[in-house]
């Protein structure tokens, strides 16, 4: 089973790193997570400097044991799991309880005073919320669809909005079609799993990812309705912010450190905040952009969805691994006895497919697609670049990609598999020796030889 809320997943870690020191949400919180992301583990934040009262709690999914933890199974399991999961909806439920609303605040005047509103990178323009899950409605179909969209905070109680993706970008094109804005709430502080099921890639027309958050944590996802605006919230939410995208209204936007590890700027549409409520003791949630964190939360939304759809349409395709630090711009693939022109047609659909996937190295299964040495002896040793490149010209560039910016992209594809012949076998010695080297090593380690 996986936990309910974002308080009972830190509660059911034991190795939750606990920081009492009040540091400043400017710069000052962005900089420990970051330090402390090699360690795979979340923290708290016990006091926050000029929030008296206020805790934040952050790298919650900075490992894959994390992640298996949010979904209440085990590493090895975590991507099978995902995927039973993700392919099951379980209805919300209507909540009996609100703890989201626990405080309610109206027309708030400050929300930079009533939130520790984190500020990241040193040449951020403003604190960030970088994992607000926001909820909407097709003003056209009425159906609900959410996503985690990065919103910059202008002051009062605006916030810039980056919506890039669908399909609350669809939502919002519908809305000023009609000369209306678009309602959102934005829930901050969920369980992680309704976090990984924000991000999943479901299409404009996809199944309601509070069916998948309800499948993914293993029991229903409990909702009740915002104060002033018409939409459903999670009702065991920290925060939500009630809101209007304004329509029509484009302001300019970063710059801010993105998920690519490069400043980016951008003009954006505008959220005014109708309402901020919370619960009595909320905890904040923050998501330091270009680490491990985002790498969990697009292995699984990105890398899982991508390998399931490659399976079904190009036969011998293994594993797939999406580059860690890239923001799943670039990706290793590894495939079994597929012949030269099928690796081909693997690299054009695999690179029409994901819109964000710019570089793919295909690999036999017989090198450790997670180990960037192998794959960097796959390239050096089996791919001949004149023979084994494929580039695709033409595309739309993924817009926080530098070197494309939103405009006209391209993207190139290795086949860095094996041809015929024994020159192409991995050296190695026999497994028996192995395993007797690793022996001796072991009663040498316990100081037993
Ligand atoms: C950490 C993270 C941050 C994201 N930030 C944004 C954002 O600021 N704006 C946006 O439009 N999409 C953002 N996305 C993607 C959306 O949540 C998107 O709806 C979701 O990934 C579905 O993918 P697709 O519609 O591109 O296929 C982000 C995704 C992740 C994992």
């Amino acid at each position: 089973m996986g936990q309910r809320d974002l308080r009972s997943f830190l509660e059911g870690l034991d190795d939750l790193i606990r920081v009492r020191e009040p540091l400043e949400p400017k710069f000052e919180i962005a900089a420990l997570l970051k330090e402390a992301q090699g360690r795979g583990r979340a923290v708290l934040f016990e006091q926050v400097a000029g929030h008296p009262g206020a805790r934040i709690a952050g790298n919650l999914l900075a490992s894959r044991r994390l992640a298996a933890r949010a979904l209440g199974t085990s590493e090895d399991r975590l991507i099978d799991t995902y995927v039973e999961r993700g392919a099951r909806g379980v209805p919300p439920a209507r909540a009996r309880e609100v703890p989201a609303q626990d405080v309610v605040h109206r027309e708030p005047a400050d929300v930079g005073a009533l939130l520790p509103l984190v500020t990241h990178h040193e040449k951020d323009a403003a604190p960030y919320l970088t994992c607000g899950m926001v909820l909407a409605r097709d003003p056209a179909s009425g159906m609900r669809g959410k996503g985690v969209h990065r919103m910059m905070y202008k002051g009062g109680r605006r916030f810039g909005i980056l919506l890039a993706n669908p399909p609350l970008s669809l939502y919002l094109a519908n809305a000023e079609a009609q000369g209306r804005p678009l309602e959102v709430a934005v829930a901050l502080g969920v369980d992680p799993a309704m976090l990984i099921a924000s991000v999943v890639k479901t299409g404009p027309l996809g199944p309601d990812k509070m069916e998948i958050a309800g499948s993914l944590a293993g029991a229903p996802v409990e909702l009740a309705r915002a104060l002033t605006v018409d939409l459903d919230i999670p009702a065991r939410a920290e925060v939500i912010l009630e809101g209007r995208v304004l329509p029509g209204v484009r302001e300019p936007e970063g710059p801010f450190g993105e998920n690519t590890g490069a400043y980016f700027t951008n003009r954006c549409p505008v959220v005014e905040v109708s309402a901020v409520t919370h619960r009595r003791d909320f905890i904040f949630p923050a998501l330091m952009p270009w680490t491990a964190d985002v790498d969990t939360l697009l292995a699984l939304a990105g890398g899982a969805e991508l390998l399931g759809q490659l399976k079904g349409l190009v036969r011998g395709v293994v594993d797939l691994e999406l580059v860690p630090g890239t923001s799943s711009f670039a990706a290793v693939i590894a495939v079994h006895d597929c012949p030269r022109h099928e690796v081909r047609r693997l690299i054009h659909l695999a690179l029409n497919i994901d819109r964000r996937l710019k570089v793919l190295t295909v690999v036999d299964d017989d090198v450790n697609l997670r180990d960037p040495r192998e794959v960097a002896w796959a390239m050096a040793t089996r791919y001949l670049p004149e023979r084994d490149t494929v580039i695709v010209t033409g595309l739309e560039g993924y817009i926080i990609d530098p070197s494309s910016a939103g405009g006209s992209g391209s993207r190139i594809g290795f086949d860095a598999t094996r041809g015929a012949g024994a020159q192409f076998d991995k050296i190695g010695v026999p497994a028996a020796a192995a395993a007797r080297a690793r022996a001796v090593l072991a009663a040498i380690d316990r100081g037993e030889a």
